[in-house]
Formats: C-alpha cells, sequence, structure tokens
C-alpha cells in the first residue's frame, strides 16, 4: 500500500531555518477595511521569493498567507521562528533588505511593524 501523504508539493524533510507569511488576502471590494491584496501583496511575495532563490537561500520558505490580522499596518509579513513582523512597502529597496535578512543578515528595522 502507498503510504505517502499528500503535502502540496512541500518537502517536509527539508530544514528550514525560517519560514515567511505573507498575507495576501483580497477582501470584498464593499468592505470598508483595508487588506494587503490592494497594497500588491502578491506581488511583493512574488520578489521576495524570487529575490531569495536567485540569492541562493535554500532554507527559508517564502509563502503566501491569508489574513494575518494587521490590515491596517499591511502589508503584513511575519518570519517564523523568530517572530519579526514586517511591513512591507511596494519598493525594490525593502525587499532588498529583508531577503538579506532572511540570508542572515541583520532584521530590517526600518521596515518593522510598529505597535
Ligand atoms: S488583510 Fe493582510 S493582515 Fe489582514
Amino acid at each position: 500500500m502507498d503510504m505517502t501523504i499528500a503535502t502540496s508539493g512541500i518537502d517536509m524533510s527539508e530544514n528550514l531555518r525560517l519560514h515567511v507569511f505573507v498575507c495576501t488576502n483580497q477582501r470584498d471590494p464593499s468592505k470598508t477595511k483595508e487588506c494587503c491584496a490592494d497594497k500588491n501583496s502578491l506581488e511583493i511575495m512574488t520578489q521576495i521569493k524570487r529575490a531569495a532563490r536567485s540569492s541562493g537561500i535554500k532554507d527559508v520558505r517564502v509563502n503566501k498567507s491569508g489574513c494575518l490580522n494587521q490590515c491596517e499596518k499591511g502589508v503584513a509579513c511575519v518570519v517564523y521562528p523568530q517572530g519579526v513582523w514586517y511591513t512591507i512597502p511596494k519598493d525594490e529597496r525593502a525587499v532588498s533588505e529583508i531577503v538579506e535578512h532572511l540570508a542572515g543578515g541583520i532584521i530590517a528595522e526600518k521596515y518593522l511593524m510598529g505597535e
């Protein structure tokens, strides 16, 4: 009997150092509450993912997520297990500095999510 467990293409045996979630939640346009998708979060997540890959970072996974309950502070991003929260603007410099953090550099303090 085949005991393989479907994991949506994720190799669960890989050793991840960091797991990054970027909110790509799209709220119904009729709702007044903000959402990250309206701030280009999917494009930002894709840029981070591509930059991490092209930088040769193999032990960090970047995924989209649902609402992280930080809608007004988005684009919301959290880096686990560090518990670092970012507000990511649509800005190449922000993506670059956050990818530097993911590569093992210092936290990109300029983009830390405020209180
Ligand atoms: S919509 Fe992104 S944190 Fe809620």
